[in-house]
C-alpha cells in the first residue's frame, strides 16, 4: 500500500501545495484520492544506519542530519510553515525564562523519573508523533520505536506512519499511545479508534491543529524531486471504505474529540491546544490532558508558542489535569523550564527524527540519553533532587 505520491506531485497551484503541504504535515491531503500502486524509490538512498551517535549538544543534529538525509526528506522534517516565525520562535521563547539555582541543598544526586498518566517513564520526555517517518530512515519508524523503548520512554503513533499500529506496538515493548488525524470518514475513524484499542494503546491523542494542508514552503519548492516508497500502514480495512477515507475532517468540532472518548473508553488528550479556554474545555469534557503545541511551527504561521501559553494554562488546569508541551526542545535545561512552568512532560519530534537519520534506533537512543544526563545536570545544579521540586519558583523572567 502506499502514500498516495500522486497528491503531492499533481499539477496546478491548489494542488501543488497539497502535494508538498501534505506530505509535509504527515497527514493526507484533504479530499484525497485513493492509494496508487507503489512509486519506486527512485534512486533514493535513505540512511540505514544503527549505531550509536556523540553528541556534544542536540543543536548540532540538524546539520549532521542534513547530511545523510534526502533532500526531501530533509526539507519535509526540517521545514515549517510560512516565515518559519513560529519554528524559530519555538527555541527563543525558553531563553526569555532565566533558571534560579537554589544551592547548598546538601543533596548528592537527582532522579530525572517520573510518572505520566500511570506510567512510569525513565525522564519526563516522551516522542511526539510523527508520520511519514520513510522519509527518514529506510525502516520507517521502526528505529524511533525501538529507541524510544530502549529509552524507557513512551512512543506516540501517528495516524499515517508507514507501519501498522499493530506492528509498532509488536515492535517494542515500551508504553504506546495512538495520535488521530481524525478522518472524514466515521466508519474509518471508528475502526482506527477500536484497532488502536484492540493493539492495547493506553492514551489516544487527537490532533486538532492540521485539519487542511498549510504552507510548506521548503517542500513545496522541492515538488518533483524524488521521494522514496512510502507505505500508507493504516489504510482502510472495513469493506465499503475506500482509500478516500484517509482524508482528515476539515470540520472538526469538540464532537469528534468525545467521539475519541466514547468509542475507546480510553483516556483522550488534545494536541494542539494554545489557550486556557480551550484547554478548560478539554477538561470540562472529561479529557486526561492537554498538549501544548504549534505542530513545530508547521501549521498556522504566527500562532504562539507552547512555553509562552504554559504558564497561563498550568493557572487555569491547576495541576487537575496532565500537560504536555512540545516545539523547539533541544536542551535539558528546557525540559527544566517546561516543567517549572507547569507541564508534566516535554514531547520531542524533531531532534529524534535526526537521531534516526544518523543512527537508527541506537541514534534515537542517543539523543534520550544525552538529553536525560542534561537534564538530570540542571535538575542537580538547580537543586532540584526530584521531578516534583521543580516548580515555579525555580524560574525568574529573563530581562531583555
Ligand atoms: C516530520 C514531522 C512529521 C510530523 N507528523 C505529525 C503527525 O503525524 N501527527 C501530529 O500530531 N504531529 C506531527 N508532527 C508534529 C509533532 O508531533 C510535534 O508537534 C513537533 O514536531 C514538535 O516540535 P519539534 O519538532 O521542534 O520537537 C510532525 C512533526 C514533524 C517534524
Amino acid at each position: 500500500m502506499t502514500l498516495f505520491r500522486r497528491e503531492f506531485l499533481s499539477a496546478g497551484a491548489a494542488a501543488t501545495l497539497s502535494a508538498g503541504a501534505a506530505l509535509a504535515q504527515g497527514a493526507p491531503a484533504a479530499g484525497a484520492r485513493a492509494p496508487e500502486p507503489p512509486p519506486t524509490s527512485a534512486g533514493n538512498s535513505l540512511p540505514d544506519n544503527e549505531k550509536k551517535i556523540r553528541i556534544v549538544t542536540l543543536r548540532d543534529l540538524e546539520a549532521e542530519a542534513e547530511k545523510v538525509m534526502v533532500p526531501f526528506g530533509f526539507a519535509y522534517v526540517a521545514g515549517g510553515a510560512g516565515d518559519e516565525w513560529t519554528m524559530k520562535e519555538n527555541l527563543a521563547a525558553f531563553n526569555r525564562w532565566t533558571i534560579m539555582p537554589n544551592y547548598l541543598t546538601g543533596h548528592r544526586s537527582s532522579d530525572p523519573s517520573t510518572t505520566i498518566l500511570g506510567t512510569r517513564i525513565a525522564c519526563p520526555v516522551i516522542a511526539a508523533p510523527v508520520g511519514n517517518q520513510g522519509v527518514v530512515h529506510a525502516q520507517g519508524e521502526l528505529p524511533t520505536v525501538k529507541g524510544t523503548a530502549l529509552a524507557g520512554t513512551t512512543y506516540v503513533t501517528s495516524s499515517v506512519s508507514q507501519m501498522s499500529l499493530e506492528d509498532i506496538v509488536a515492535a517494542s515493548s515500551g508504553d504506546k499511545w495512538f495520535q488521530i488525524y481524525f478522518p472524514d470518514d466515521r466508519s474509518f475513524a471508528t475502526e482506527l479508534l477500536q484497532r488502536a484499542k484492540a493493539a492495547e494503546y493506553k492514551v489516544i491523542v487527537i490532533t486538532v491543529d492540521a485539519t487542511i494542508t498549510s504552507n510548506r514552503e521548503r517542500a513545496t519548492r522541492l515538488i518533483g524531486a524524488p521521494l522514496p516508497g512510502l507505505a500508507m500502514g493504516n489504510s482502510p480495512g472495513t469493506p465499503g471504505v475506500t482509500g478516500n477515507a484517509m482524508a482528515m475532517k476539515i470540520d472538526l468540532t469538540w464532537d469528534d474529540v468525545d467521539f475519541c472518548r466514547s468509542t475507546t473508553g480510553l483516556p483522550v488528550i488534545v494536541k494542539g491546544i494554545l489557550s486556557p479556554a480551550q484547554a478548560l474545555e478539554a477538561e470540562r469534557r472529561g479529557c486526561a490532558g492537554v498538549w501544548l503545541s504549534n505542530h513545530g511551527g508547521r501549521q498556522l504561521d504566527n500562532t504562539p508558542y507552547a512555553i509562552t501559553v504554559l504558564p497561563r494554562v498550568a493557572e487555569a488546569l491547576k495541576g487537575r489535569t496532565a500537560i504536555i508541551i512540545d516545539g523547539g526542545v533541544y536542551r535539558g535545561q528546557d525540559v527544566f523550564r517546561a516543567l517549572a512552568l507547569g507541564a508534566n512532560a516535554v514531547a520531542l519530534g524533531r531532534p529524534l527524527q535526526y537521531g534516526s537519520a544518523l543512527g537508527g534506533a541506537q541514534g534515537v537512543r542517543s539523543v534520550y540519553d544525552h538529553l536525560r544526563t542534561e537534564f538530570t545536570m540542571t535538575m542537580q545544579l538547580a537543586g532540584t533532587p526530584t521531578v516534583q521540586s521543580i516548580a515555579r519558583n525555580c524560574l525568574e523572567r529573563a530581562e531583555t
